[in-house]
């Protein structure tokens, strides 16, 4: 008797199983029920391919995290060939060529002004990691003063407790507000606020003006200021001039706080340049990574901090160490990912590609600069996005970024609004025709989720 357990029902009600048994993430599941799920089968490229064999072109590279492409040959390659090898062992005193390997290379990327990597799982934990680090180098160093945190407004860096202290998005923190230890927020240098006559520039230096003047009224008392280079992504893609973080550099230095740099959605590559922080040329003190640094294969974040900051806790006392860990800090698995993905960045020239790439489809999409219902339409490396113009009523921005969703879905294309703001993040695989395509369909979805904007 075959005694494997057996699903209630067949394949075909995956969906169907998957709302009795899976809490899905950022989701009101009483909501879900009304709108099917998409059962997938497999993916192949930029494709999703649910079980019924339709394709969708994964437009947001599936929360941001996947650069070239589902089953991607050359990933899968070097993954098999260390599962032949070791798939995990645990870090405190162990170590294993990916790790090694992984850690010399990122540091390079940085020119060696980041020297160590310490490894995390998802986004939230590397956050939470450069939190605890700053204010523990300062206290080691004799200023256990500095304990309070900045982060900008509308910023997000994750929701697990002590990233979403630094987090200013009501919807995923107001639930929790009682249970936070809160942070000091501060203006956003998000370009769309730029008044008559001003540029993204004067925009930058206003925020930072505000920044300023914060870490002046609470000198001594700050152990860092956590931003989010170039572009706040969550916020809907509020993206802001490189000045912005010259001028936070220069302020951190001036009143002694630690600068954390979380480029967990726009580091590999997403901005135009491996690190958003170089556009600037500048490096922080600590600066985050995860997502796509995986190739969006395996949970893997990891922190790169300057060696002063490690050298804060290299001592003969147990006590002064960074005792912090999770049980696959450094998982080889993850860590292998992380390298095919760094060489297929170099074997194939990925940043200039992108330039290509991303001008084609900035091209196609220049129909929207014109479009009278869509304003700020922006673009940065392999990013675009634009907003919907609506009517000034509650609730007008989530049943946009709904319809259009669906309507997007409807033509085999995974957009997922946020609020009135129409994004795309892409894997950097797209051919020409993709892009093409991509765009077409884009605008054709928001054509029809504007006439049912006039007919609602
Ligand atoms: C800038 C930034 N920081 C942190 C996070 C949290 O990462 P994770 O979802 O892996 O916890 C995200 C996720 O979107 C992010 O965009």
């Amino acid at each position: 008797m075959d005694a494997s357990p057996r699903p209630p029902n067949g394949p075909g009600d995956l969906a169907a199983r998957s709302l009795r048994q899976v809490w899905h993430p950022c989701t009101q599941m009483k909501q879900q029920a009304k709108l099917p799920l998409v059962a997938l089968s497999h993916g192949e490229g930029p494709w999703l391919v649910d079980t019924g064999g339709e394709r969708y072109l994964d437009a947001i590279s599936s929360w941001w995290v996947n650069l070239f492409g589902h089953a991607n040959p050359r990933i899968n390659a070097a993954l098999i060939d260390q599962l032949g090898r070791l798939e995990h062992a645990m870090l405190a005193g162990f170590t294993h060529e990916p790790v090694v390997s992984l850690s010399e290379r990122l540091s390079a990327l940085t020119g060696g002004v980041l020297g160590h990597a310490f490894f995390a799982s998802d986004g939230a934990s590397a956050v939470e990691i450069a939190l605890k680090m700053s204010f523990h180098a300062w206290r080691n160093q004799g200023h256990s003063d500095k304990r309070e945190f900045v982060c900008v407004r509308n910023g997000y860096h994750g929701e697990t407790l002590g990233a979403l202290a630094v987090t200013d998005v009501a919807l995923f923190r107001d639930a929790y507000d009682p249970l936070l230890r809160h942070a000091h927020v501060v203006a956003s240098p998000d370009a769309r606020q730029a008044c008559d006559g001003e540029t993204a520039i004067d925009v930058a230096r206003r925020a930072a003006a505000e920044l300023d003047t914060l870490l002046t009224q609470r000198e001594g008392r700050i152990a860092a200021v956590i931003v989010e280079p170039l572009v706040q992504c969550a916020a809907g893609m509020a993206m802001h001039d490189p000045e912005y973080l010259r001028l936070v550099r220069a302020l951190c230095d001036k009143h002694g706080a630690h600068m954390i740099a979380d480029e967990i959605a726009v580091g590999c590559g997403r901005t135009g340049t491996f690190f958003a922080s170089e556009q600037a040329g500048i490096w922080p003190d600590l600066l985050t990574l995860s997502k796509g640094i995986s190739g969006g294969y395996l949970p893997l974040s990891l922190v790169l901090s300057r060696d002063a900051i490690y050298d804060a806790f290299y001592d003969d006392d147990t006590a002064r160490g960074f005792l912090h860990s999770h049980s696959y800090t450094g998982n080889p698995l993850a860590c292998r990912a992380a390298l095919a993905t760094l060489d297929i960045f170099a074997d194939d020239d990925v940043l200039a590609s992108n330039a290509v790439r991303a001008a084609r489809l900035t091209q196609a999409l220049a129909p929207l600069a014109d479009d009278p219902r869509a304003k700020h339409f922006r673009h940065r490396g392999m990013i675009w996005a634009f907003d919907a113009v609506l009517p000034d009523a509650p609730g007008a921005a989530g049943a946009f970024a709904k319809r259009f969703y669906t309507e997007a879905r409807a033509r085999g294309v995974l957009l997922r609004p946020i609020g009135a703001t129409v994004y795309l993040m892409p894997p950097y695989v797209l051919d020409d025709g993709t892009a093409d395509w991509l765009a077409t369909q884009t605008l054709a979805a928001f054509d029809a989720t504007m006439q049912q904007e006039v007919a609602a």
